[in-house]
């Protein structure tokens, strides 16, 4: 503002000494020119009037007429003189100058044709006057000069007058401005200051100021303009927040992990879930082959999809199995512009493939032994003559024999297991007091224990509730406990079976033996199927390793559980447990 008043200021200066120059040069002219028609009109009629030789009287007379009677202006001083710079001829009653010598210069000069006319300034009693001169010419002779002393004041005057209104003018013109802009400054530059405050304020992340709209002209509209631009960012930028948020818990939430990289592999985001998996923090801007232990690095940038597995040694015997899926994220001209990794916990389903295969591999072992032995006897009865002696053919078909009965056992086994993974068993379960249920197998092991000179103990604590359940289901579970029990624990040992209610209500039957006991590393693995502590010495004793799996399987299908403990070398407890048949209401 204070800027604009002055160049206002500066303008209006410099327009002001260009104009007072020029008007006063223009005065100056104006003036000149009127005395030097003045001039010229008076030497053209007085040029006849002062022919040589003429009675000099006379000829002052007739010049002096021709001045009285021309509209000469008054103030003006005019004289007319002769060659010899004698004043002829005067107006305004100087009549004692009449005969008298004009001294000035100029008049000389012009007489003397030096300069032709001659124009000078004079200063007289603090007054300025116009000193003009101007030859009287006939034939080409100069013959004398006419002479104006002209009084500068009145146009000075005019000047001044002129130069008053002016400036009253320009200092109007000035306040005038002045209100314009002080005007202007509020309706456009006070609203385009409060925009660019706006603006800067936005340029920081604030959109709720708004600009007032002041009027409905182009500023107005600008205004609203900005408002909406602003309304239309804050909008914007709260539905990208939102979907950051919602992307973000999408990712806190994944149950894989992670890992996005820019194109040169620096990591720019990743979830709780990937730092989770790989056991360890990942700072931003880490490079992605220092984060993951990957054997061959991957290079960027990478175009096509990749895929790896990683493994992860986490404590002694946990080991992690990742699955690592690198996608890159292309734009559409197909340069890459970064990568996503996703981390996928792979370890159970990688267990249980490798189960399954070990499973293949043991059920075809398995089939393959009885065979190949039965194959061997076979031929050796056809081929080596035993037929002929009836002892060692009979004691060849009854291995025979047993083999075969061992492959049909470990068929059958192998398809009670198929149905009860496909769930395709049928359980006759009824209400059942498990008293004659345990009394009956101990009935049948006793004597076994007898013969191995094994002690066997039964102890039922009554009363027992009723359990829902198939009974031969649960009497194989008991007969494959026992028959372990039996087979694992040496002569002169013990071997318990005992049942109880629990605090739950669930009945409890525990199977005990002071046997060889099994080493802590393989209890985790004793349930799984063809599992055995020492194959060969189990496989002596007709064992196939299912018996464990199926009972699991059987105790399970009735909502109950089983588990193992076992110290090496000193025996080992088995505990089932099956719910009881309808809620106690009163429990004794
Ligand atoms: N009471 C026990 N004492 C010591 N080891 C045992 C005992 N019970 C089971 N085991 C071990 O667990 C393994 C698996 O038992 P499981 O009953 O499944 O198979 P098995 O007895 O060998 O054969 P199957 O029961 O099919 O005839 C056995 O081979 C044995 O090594
Ligand atoms: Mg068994």
């Amino acid at each position: 503002m204070t800027i604009y008043i002055l160049l206002l200021l500066i303008a209006m200066q410099l327009i002001g000494v260009y104009f007072f120059q020029n008007l006063e040069d223009r005065f100056y002219e104006n003036f000149r020119d009127n005395l030097e028609k003045q001039a010229g009109i008076l030497q053209e009629v007085i040029k006849d009037k002062m022919t040589p030789g003429t009675e000099s009287e006379k000829q002052r007379k007739a010049i002096d007429d021709i001045l009285n009677k021309l509209p000469l202006d008054k103030k003006n001083t005019i004289q007319i003189v002769d060659q010899e710079s004698v004043v002829i001829a005067t107006t305004s009653g100087e009549n004692s100058r009449i005969g008298q010598k004009n001294k000035s210069p100029r008049v000389s000069r012009v007489l003397q044709g030096i300069e032709s006319p001659s124009v000078e300034v004079s200063h007289k009693a603090g007054n300025r006057y116009m000193v003009y001169s101007y030859p009287i010419k006939n034939d080409g002779d100069i013959i004398g000069a006419v002479y104006i002393e002209a009084p500068m004041q009145e146009m000075y005057d005019t000047i001044r007058t002129v130069s008053k209104i002016l400036i009253k003018i320009t200092a109007a013109a000035m306040v005038g401005t002045s209100l314009l802009g002080i005007i202007l400054a509020r309706t456009i530059t006070n609203p385009v200051k409060e925009i660019t405050e706006q603006a800067t304020v936005m340029a920081e992340g604030d959109f709720n100021r708004k600009v007032t709209v002041k009027s409905d002209d182009e500023i107005g509209k600008l205004a609203s303009a900005f408002n909406h631009l602003a309304q239309h960012l804050r909008d914007a930028l709260s539905q990208n927040e939102e979907e950051k948020g919602r992307l973000q818990s999408v990712l806190a939430n994944m149950s894989d992990g992670v890992i996005a990289t820019d194109r040169k592999g620096k990591v720019i985001v990743s979830n709780r879930r990937a730092r989770k998996m790989l056991g360890k923090d990942i700072e931003l801007n880490e490079d992605i082959n220092q984060v993951l232990p990957l054997a061959n690095p991957i290079s960027f940038p990478l175009t096509e999809e990749r895929e790896s597995f990683l493994e992860l040694n986490r404590d002694e015997d946990e080991t992690l199995i990742l699955k690592l899926t690198f996608t890159p994220v292309l734009r559409a001209s197909r340069e890459a512009v970064g990568l996503i990794l996703v981390l996928q916990d792979v370890t159970e389903e990688e267990k249980l493939d490798r189960q399954r295969k070990e499973f293949v591999a043991n059920v075809s072992h398995e089939l393959r032994t009885p065979l190949t032995t039965i194959k061997s006897y076979l031929e050796a009865l056809d081929e080596g003559g035993a037929m002929e002696e009836p002892e060692l053919a009979s004691r060849f078909l009854r291995v025979t024999r047993q083999e075969a009965e061992r492959m049909t056992r470990l068929i059958h086994d192998l398809l009670q297991l198929s149905k009860l993974d496909s769930e395709k068993v049928r359980f006759h379960k009824q209400p059942l007091r498990l008293e004659e249920l345990l009394e009956d197998a101990a009935d049948r092991f006793s004597f076994q224990c007898r013969q191995k000179d094994i002690a066997f103990s039964l102890s039922i604590r009554k009363p027992l509730p009723r359990v829902y359940a198939d009974r031969d289901q649960i009497d194989r579970v008991l007969d494959n406990l026992l028959s372990n029990a039996v087979k694992y624990t040496p002569e002169g040992q013990s071997v318990s079976l005992s049942a109880h209610r629990r605090s739950d209500g669930y009945v409890e039957v525990v199977v005990s033996d002071k046997g060889i006991g099994i080493p802590k590393k393989d209890l985790d693995r004793i349930f799984e199927r063809f599992y055995r502590v020492d194959k060969a010495r189990s496989r002596s004793m007709g064992g196939t390793g299912l018996g464990l799996a199926i009972a699991r399987e059987i105790v399970q299908a009735h909502g109950g559980t089983i588990r193992m403990d076992s110290r090496y070398g000193e025996g080992t407890t088995v505990r089932f447990t099956l719910p009881p048949c309808e809620p106690e209401v009163n429990p004794a």
